[in-house]
């Protein structure tokens, strides 16, 4: 009889296209999707440590689905997978624990309950070779498609837990990232989006990230492409040259800064001061009319001072960022900055983070006004509440598009014109010509 799987995603990009290909790979394996955690015979949570609240997620889920299904097996795999307090806390709940890597060999895992190991993830990883990121995946949407470049992170940054998560860097071979990309160009694909822990570290014989691009984006067929996540110690003047040339590379460059104070730079072991980090932006500007820059910020890093924070809060009115991710600092098992007193106080963290955002609401609001009365070339995502279309321009900004009710289905993953007439911070507005 066909087993039925479920399927739980938490976390980056990273594990949405890991999951896409784990959903293949048990659908080859003669399991089938079910969306009822209860009728599942075998159920899988993705997860992600990045944050604390990431982690009680799976406790909270983990403990919750256990409860109405006694039968199922329970993987656990992705970033929380390895670490042994999360193996301690759910032990009696979960049947196995799978490094991601290890997905070519589930099905045997599968059939033995457990996963036994004494190698060290690196050690599973190499003997793995990442065989799993060959898999062809189920990609869960028809026109936008992640692909990763790589896995694994070799920085190290004080706070983050992704280097004992994901192991060192391993990079796909270029061909197979290309050959990748061709076949869902030629299958109707219009976004791709090249996906790694750092992009510019990728490095596979003679390519490295910016010759990378530049070949992706000669391929033949109308179609976006983005890359996610940079590291600004690593973006190369010939990245920003490709992406100048080449205008199937979308102008939004997605740049986490994490800290405006030098001090505080150095204590998460980022490798760039923030006058660096606004050079860089100024040159990314320049390589393009209408680039879009976002970031990553954390407020409240151990002892940052206020004086310290009144630097971020210099470079986020310098850097007039068009989007940010504000996170409140959290204390991750087994990084530096663990030792360390998590000293700010959850009160002033929220504080410094409203701070931000208000400055994000005047710089996002002032850059959209580039948009206004302009035609932009959208992709269509889907379709509101309201029955409106709704998409994305190149620089990655939502577009709402008044469609007087004829919003059709088919249309979603197409490229359409629109004339926009409204702009807010973190929305354009207008009609489809
Ligand atoms: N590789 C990417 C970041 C991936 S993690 C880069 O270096 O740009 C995504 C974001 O989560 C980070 O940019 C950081 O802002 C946030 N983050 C990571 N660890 C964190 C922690 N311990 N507490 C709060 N936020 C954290
Ligand atoms: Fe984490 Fe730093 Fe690696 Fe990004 S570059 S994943 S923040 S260690
Ligand atoms: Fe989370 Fe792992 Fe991504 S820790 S943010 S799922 S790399």
């Amino acid at each position: 009889m066909t087993q039925k799987y479920y399927l739980i995603t938490i976390g980056c990009q990273m594990n949405i296209a890991d999951s896409s290909r784990l959903a293949a790979f048990l659908e080859k394996n003669n399991y089938q999707k079910t969306s009822n955690p209860e009728q599942a015979d075998l159920i899988i949570f993705n997860t992600c440590g990045i944050r604390q609240s990431a982690e009680n997620r799976v406790y909270g889920l983990v403990n919750s689905i256990r409860k109405k299904n006694k039968k199922a097996k329970i993987v656990i795999t992705g970033c929380l997978s390895q670490r042994s307090d999360v193996q301690k806390r759910l032990a009696g709940l979960v049947d196995i624990f799978m490094p991601i890597s290890a997905m070519p060999d589930m099905m045997k895992l599968l059939k033995n309950r457990e996963f036994k190991s004494n190698l060290s993830l690196d050690e599973i990883r190499l003997r793995q070779g990442e065989k799993y990121l060959a898999i062809i995946p189920k990609y869960a949407s028809r026109f936008s498609a992640f692909v990763p470049i790589g896995n694994g992170c070799n920085n190290f940054c004080s706070y983050c837990v992704v280097p004992y998560a994901r192991g060192r860097e391993v990079y796909r071979p270029a061909l197979a990232i290309v050959k990748e990309v061709r076949e869902l160009v030629k299958k109707g694909y219009k976004e791709i989006i090249l996906i790694a822990q750092n992009v510019n570290s990728y490095k596979s014989g003679s390519y490295d990230f910016a010759k990378l691009l530049a070949q992706v984006a000669k391929i033949k067929g109308d179609f976006w492409l983005r890359f996610s996540t940079s590291h600004p110690k690593d973006v190369s003047l010939n990245l920003i040259k490709v992406l100048g040339e080449e205008k199937k590379i979308c102008p939004h460059f997605h740049l986490a800064v994490q800290s405006g104070d030098d001090d505080i730079l150095r204590a998460m072991n980022r490798g760039y001061s923030a006058k660096h980090f606004l050079q860089l932006v100024e040159k990314i500007r320049a390589a393009r009319p209408g680039m879009a820059i976002t970031t990553d910020i954390i407020v409240g890093f151990p002892g940052e001072k206020r004086k310290q924070f009144q630097n971020t809060v210099k470079l986020f009115k310098a850097a007039k960022f068009d989007l940010a991710y504000i996170s409140r600092y959290s204390p991750r098992p087994m990084t530096a900055s663990y030792s360390m007193p998590d000293d700010v106080s959850l009160e002033e963290k929220k504080r410094r983070e409203k701070e931000l955002e208000k400055i994000l609401v005047q710089t996002a609001l002032s850059n959209n006004q580039f948009y206004k009365g302009k035609t932009e070339r959208v992709l269509i995502e889907g379709i509101n509440k309201a029955g409106n279309y709704w998409g994305r321009n190149a620089a990655h900004k939502v577009v709402n598009i008044y469609s007087q009710g004829k919003a059709n289905k088919k249309v979603i993953g197409s490229f359409v014109a629109v004339k926009i007439n409204k702009v807010t911070a973190f929305n354009l507005s207008g009609d489809l010509l």
